[in-house]
């Protein structure tokens, strides 16, 4: 039928299910009890959920799940991760446990800096342009006080503001750039109004200065907004050990400790060289990130975008790990941009995110982006480990084993027999519904 509609968003919860079940399903009745039931008990609770978004008609539920045994910086940790993907946790859970005794974690921050930049076209000369901005700069400064005294309180605010010209891609084409120290909150709303209101002062100053040409007032801001590449919000995370503390890992997997090391380094090499390998590899990173990121009430896609941009810095996307393997010694660390939050947003709203936050021990931005950056390689190094070692699909199709149970409706005592037989047996949707269907006959 496929029927548009004015007005959706003004329909009730239960008048919005009703219509996309009449009009987009074949069983309005099972759509709508469907629907209907994925809610929050507690009706306060539903409310904040569903101020989120617009037309907002159910919640969507993903696992909320724990890594626990993660030592960072000399601390422990049990990491909240939100993700469907069922190998992922136990990946991370594995790493953190395997690090665990080998040292744990170590990272730092390197840098807390967030940028934001208003775009505009002026027709005039760039050296002109830079002796106006001169005058117009402490302006901007002047003319956002009002919105950075809190930051400012708190030890933020607007850390530099510079003029940029983009003339040779574009004529006519400048850029405010401005830096800011936004604290423990990711900072996005508190830059675009900041932003924002550079637009309106730039426009204005040019509108009312008295020491301008008439054939320098035409100013034009096209846009303002944060940039979600920050790549001056930097984090690090390393693990390293003597070679020979691979020994029983190499052993299991019938090598020596320097094949394993080699073999390991060897393969984020690849990742460093090949971009349809690093793509992969830094996907197996962002399993991690973007759980603990998501757990925390934080933006995941600001995160990967802004991690992507980083991996592509030197104009060829490469991995975001590096690894070395020198004297005897294994060192295996990621850099990249992490800009979170602890405070604003999603974080004390959103029910679950308050309380990862809270079982993380309620870290500062700067600590959360030591732990994130901590997972994100310790899902790195369990997906090269397997890589290296069995293969991924050893481990990923036993997780899924559950899944595939599920899907083909097994009972309890079915899964349990199927997951004893599986234990020596290679997983696949086939080799299950054969072995269900021989149990079941
Ligand atoms: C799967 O989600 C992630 C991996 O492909 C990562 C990798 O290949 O490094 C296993």
């Amino acid at each position: 039928m496929n029927k548009i509609i004015s007005g959706f968003s003004k329909l009730s919860k239960t008048q919005k299910i009703k219509w996309l079940g009449e009009n987009y399903t074949d069983n309005p009745d099972a759509f709508e009890a469907e629907l209907s039931s994925w809610r929050h008990s507690d009706d306060a609770t539903q409310r904040v959920v569903d101020g989120f978004t617009e037309n907002a008609i159910a919640n969507y539920v993903l696992p909320y799940s724990v890594a626990p045994n993660f030592i960072i910086n000399g601390r422990t940790y049990a990491v909240p991760m939100v993700i469907e993907e069922s190998s992922v946790v136990a990946a991370a859970s594995s790493a953190a446990k395997f690090w665990q005794e080998r040292g744990g974690f170590h990272a730092e921050v390197v840098s807390t800096l967030k940028i934001g930049q208003v775009h505009f076209m002026w027709s005039g000369k760039p050296e002109r342009l830079y002796e106006i901005f001169k005058i117009l700069k402490p302006r901007l400064f002047e003319a956002t006080k009002d919105l950075t005294a809190n930051m400012r309180e708190r030890g933020g605010g607007i850390t530099s503001i510079q003029l940029l010209d983009f003339e040779n891609l574009e004529p006519g084409l400048y850029q405010i750039r401005a830096w800011f120290e936004t604290c423990d909150s990711m900072g996005a709303n508190f830059i675009n109004s900041v932003l924002e209101r550079f637009a309106d002062t730039l426009e204005s100053f040019f509108t009312e200065y008295p020491d301008l040409a008439d054939d320098e007032r035409d100013v034009e801001v096209i846009m303002s907004i944060l940039s979600n590449y920050t790549p001056e919000c930097l984090v690090k995370a390393w693990v390293e050990c003597p070679i020979a503390a691979f020994a029983d890992l190499a052993r299991s997997q019938g090598m020596d400790a320097d094949s394993l090391a080699r073999r390991f380094q060897m393969a984020v090499r690849i990742a460093q060289i090949d971009p349809f390998r690093a793509t992969t590899h830094n996907k197996g990173i962002f399993n991690g990130i973007d759980a603990v990121v998501m757990a925390t009430g934080n933006d995941f896609r600001a995160i990967e975008a802004g991690g992507h941009t980083y991996a592509a810095r030197n104009s060829q996307y490469r991995s975001l790990s590096t690894c070395t393997v020198k004297n005897g010694h294994f060192r295996f660390e990621l850099e990249l941009p992490l800009a979170v939050g602890t405070v604003g947003g999603l974080t004390a709203l959103h029910p679950l995110a308050k309380r990862s936050l809270e079982i993380l021990g309620k870290p500062s931005a700067r600590e959360l982006m030591c732990i994130i950056a901590a997972v994100g390689l310790a899902q790195n190094f369990a997906a090269v480990r397997s890589l290296i070692t069995t293969g991924i699909q050893q481990g990923h199709m036993k997780m899924h084993l559950t899944n595939i149970l599920n899907h083909l409706g097994a009972s309890e005592e079915e899964s349990a027999a199927a997951q004893f037989h599986f234990q020596h047996q290679t997983v696949s949707f086939s080799a299950v519904r054969a072995f269900l269907q021989e149990k079941r006959s």
